[in-house]
C-alpha cells in the first residue's frame, strides 16, 4: 500500500513539475515577434504575437463581443479564421455548430496570436466604439434592480438599434474585465445612456454598476447585437421577465416615437408583485399607442394578496392572447428556458425562426 501512495506521489510531482516547465518555456522561450493581422481583406495590423486574439484586437480598437469577458464561456467572440489560427480547442466546440466549425469559426478568446492570421468579422463590429460616460442619476426600482442613466463625456454618440446592448468594462484584478447589458434609452437620445443592472450577489459587474456614484465616469464599448427592429406594418412581440425589460423597453420607447399606430405586446412575467416594472410608464404609453397591449402575469401570485391580473408563466399568456397567422417579430429577453418556452410557443403560432431574437441572461 505505502509503495503505492509513494508510486502515486511521484507521478504526481513529474506532473506538477512538467506543467511548470512547459508554463516557463511559454514564458520566456517562446517568442512569437511580430505578426500581421489581416482583417476582412485591408491593410494589416502589426501585432506583438503571443496574446490572445480577443484582447489584441480589442488593443488596436476592435472591439468583438464578449459577454464573458473572454472566459469562454458564452460563445459571443464568434470570428472566421481564414488563416493562421491553429487547431480548433476543445474549449471552442460546445459553442461551434458543424456548419460554423466548416466555416472555420473559432472563439476569438481561445486563439491565440502565434504566427500571421487573416480573419473575416462581421463588418458592423469595426463600427463599435469604445466611449466614456459619467452617470447622472440612479434609481432603485426593484430590491435589487438598479436604473442607471448615463450622459457621454467630450460630446461623444451612440449610434445604436433600438434592442442593443453595450459592454462595460469593470475593474478588476490584473486588468478589467467586460460585460454585457442592454441599452433601455431610445436611439433618438444617442448622447445618453441608460441601463437596467441587476445585482448578483458577489457579481463583479453588477456589483460594480450598483456601486457606483452620481458623477462616477464608466467605460463602454458598444453598440452591439442582432436584435432589428424592421420598419413596417409587421407586429412586434416582447417576452421577457426581470432585467430582460431593458431592451423591450427601448423597442416600445422607440416605437412609440417612430411608429406609434403599430401593433405591439409586451409580455411580461415575474414571480411577485414587487418584481413588476414599468407599470405606470406603459400604461400612460398605451394613451399614445393605441395599439400597444401589456400584459403582466405572476408566477407566484400567492405572495402578492392584492393582484388580480393575469398568473402563471408569462410564455402561457402569450400563448392564449397571440392569434396564429399574424406576421410578427419577437424579441424574447430573460432566462434560459423563459425563453426556450417562449420560443416553442411562438414557432407554434407560425413565426419563422429568423424572426424570433433573443438575449439570454
Ligand atoms: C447580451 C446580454 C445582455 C445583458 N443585459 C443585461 C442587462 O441589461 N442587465 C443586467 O443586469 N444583466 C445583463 N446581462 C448579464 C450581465 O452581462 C452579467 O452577466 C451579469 O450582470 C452578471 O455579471 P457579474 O459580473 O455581476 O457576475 P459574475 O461575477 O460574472 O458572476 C458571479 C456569480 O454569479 C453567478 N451568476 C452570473 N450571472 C448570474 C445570473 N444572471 N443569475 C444568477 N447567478 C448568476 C455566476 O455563475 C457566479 O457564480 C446581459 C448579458 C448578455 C449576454
Ligand atoms: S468572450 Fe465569451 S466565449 Fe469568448
Amino acid at each position: 500500500m505505502m509503495v503505492y501512495i509513494q508510486a502515486v506521489a511521484v507521478m504526481v510531482l513529474l506532473g506538477a513539475g512538467l506543467v511548470l516547465l512547459l508554463l516557463l518555456a511559454g514564458r520566456f522561450l517562446c517568442n512569437y515577434g511580430t505578426c500581421n493581422v489581416t482583417i476582412n481583406g485591408r491593410e494589416p495590423l502589426k501585432v506583438k504575437g503571443g496574446g490572445k486574439l480577443l484582447d489584441t484586437l480589442y488593443d488596436n480598437q476592435i472591439f468583438i463581443p464578449s459577454a464573458c469577458g473572454g472566459q469562454g464561456t458564452c460563445g459571443y467572440c464568434k470570428v472566421r479564421v481564414l488563416s493562421g489560427g491553429g487547431p480548433l480547442l476543445p474549449t471552442e466546440l460546445p459553442y461551434l455548430t458543424g456548419d460554423e466549425q466548416a466555416k472555420q469559426t473559432r472563439l476569438a478568446c481561445q486563439v491565440k496570436i502565434r504566427n500571421d492570421i487573416e480573419l473575416e468579422v462581421k463588418p458592423e463590429y469595426l463600427n463599435v466604439k469604445r466611449f466614456r460616460a459619467v452617470l447622472s442619476s440612479a434609481t432603485l426600482v426593484t430590491a435589487d434592480i438598479r436604473e442607471l442613466h448615463f450622459t457621454l463625456c467630450d460630446g461623444g454618440q451612440l449610434e445604436f438599434r433600438a434592442g442593443q446592448y453595450v459592454q462595460v468594462s469593470v475593474p478588476a484584478k490584473g486588468g478589467s474585465v467586460f460585460r454585457a447589458y442592454s441599452i433601455a434609452s431610445t436611439p433618438s437620445h444617442p448622447e445618453e445612456l441608460e441601463l437596467l443592472v441587476r445585482r448578483i450577489p458577489g457579481g463583479l459587474g453588477s456589483g460594480y454598476m450598483h456601486k457606483l456614484q452620481v458623477g462616477d465616469e464608466a467605460e463602454f464599448t458598444g453598440p452591439y447585437g442582432e436584435f432589428e427592429l424592421t420598419a413596417g406594418d409587421t407586429e412586434l412581440v416582447c417576452i421577457g421577465g426581470g432585467v430582460g425589460m431593458a431592451p423591450m423597453r427601448s423597442l416600445i420607447r422607440h416605437l412609440a416615437e417612430v411608429e406609434p399606430e403599430r401593433s405591439c405586446w409586451l409580455f411580461f412575467g415575474a414571480r411577485t408583485e414587487e418584481q413588476l416594472l414599468y407599470q405606470k410608464e406603459f400604461e400612460a404609453l398605451r394613451k399614445r399607442m393605441p395599439n400597444l397591449h401589456v400584459v403582466y402575469a405572476l408566477s407566484e401570485p400567492e405572495k402578492s394578496p392584492g393582484w388580480n391580473g393575469e398568473t402563471g408563466f408569462i410564455h402561457l399568456a402569450a400563448e392564449r392572447h397571440l392569434q396564429p397567422g399574424v406576421k410578427r417579430q419577437a424579441f424574447l429577453c430573460g432566462p434560459p428556458q423563459m425563453l426556450s418556452s417562449a420560443r416553442d410557443i411562438l414557432l407554434g403560432k407560425e413565426l419563422d425562426d429568423k424572426d424570433i431574437f433573443a438575449d439570454e441572461f
